[in-house]
């Protein structure tokens, strides 16, 4: 059973598979350069994410839409300097695995280029080829279920999914189909509380939640609603750590506390 005690080991995807048996909660946050990526890994996070929210969060773009290849390349390499501890999960951009030749293209590349440990794409059933081939290339993968930014113009905004119960059993679906194909873990956003439960409970592997409800195997927040200065309004289903806290470091330092514990998040954060 991995315990934090062995925060110098390097965190795996086998770590967290045993996390999910032993109960133990994961505790994953993006970061997308190397200063932030040392504080993070200080602070005795699982997983780093370098999302396609740097977008926004960098960027100052009002979708993920126009983030490249190169865009998340260079930030996965400015974090990988950092040499984190944590597991180094990359977005895969938007239309960056569009057939599977391209997933196979981009993923080598996130791979071999941006340092990725594993790579994280959006999609459902669709995926599902291209999740087989990339794993059966040694490619770890995350596939991202609930609500996926990339397609806000086809959902007509960010809205909670799986609030009807047809929707809700199709996300079932999927995540069992991907996690058969070879995911490695699931990551939702956006979705009830009982169906990130549900999720959570009948497949195999880690399942990390944003705005899922407090019963994922995991949680995963942006760096900036954590510590309270994302422009603009902050999602409901996040918290400002730095309330409180004397400094950035202990603000993660209480996100991975409340995480482990189970404080967070509350029913206020949920749906
Ligand atoms: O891009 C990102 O930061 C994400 C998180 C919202 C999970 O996908």
């Amino acid at each position: 059973m991995y315990t934090g005690d062995n925060r110098k080991r390097p965190v795996t995807v086998a770590t967290l598979a045993r996390m999910k048996q032993a109960g133990e909660k994961i505790a994953c946050m993006t970061a997308y350069d190397y200063t932030f990526a040392a504080v993070t890994d200080r602070a005795g996070m699982d997983v780093i994410l370098v999302g396609d929210s740097l977008g926004m969060t960098m960027q100052g773009r009002e979708t993920t839409l126009p983030v490249t290849m190169e865009d998340l390349i260079y930030h996965a390499r400015c974090v990988a300097a950092a040499r984190p501890t944590a597991l180094l999960m990359v977005d895969m951009p938007f239309m960056s695995h569009a057939t599977v030749d391209d997933a196979l293209r981009n993923g080598a590349r996130m791979m071999k280029e941006g340092s990725a440990q594993i790579v994280k794409l959006e999609g459902g059933r669709e995926q599902v080829e291209a999740v087989r081939r990339l794993s059966g290339a040694g490619v770890p993968v995350c596939a991202h279920l609930g609500l996926q930014p990339q397609s806000v113009h086809k959902l007509g905004g960010y809205r909670v999914q799986g609030r009807d119960a047809a929707d809700a059993e199709a996300m079932i679906d999927d995540a069992r189909a991907l996690a058969d194909a070879g995911a490695d873990m699931i990551l939702l956003e956006c979705v009830p509380s009982a169906v990130g439960a549900r999720i959570t409970r009948e497949v195999g592997v880690p399942v990390i939640g944003i705005g899922a409800g407090p019963d994922t195997d995991g949680q995963i927040l942006v760096l900036q609603d954590v510590l309270g200065i994302t422009p603009g309004q902050t999602p409901s289903f996040s918290r400002n750590f730095m309330a409180g806290a004397g400094s950035i470091q202990d603000a993660l330092a209480a996100y991975v506390t409340a995480v482990r514990e189970g404080a967070f998040p509350l029913a206020e954060h949920s749906f």
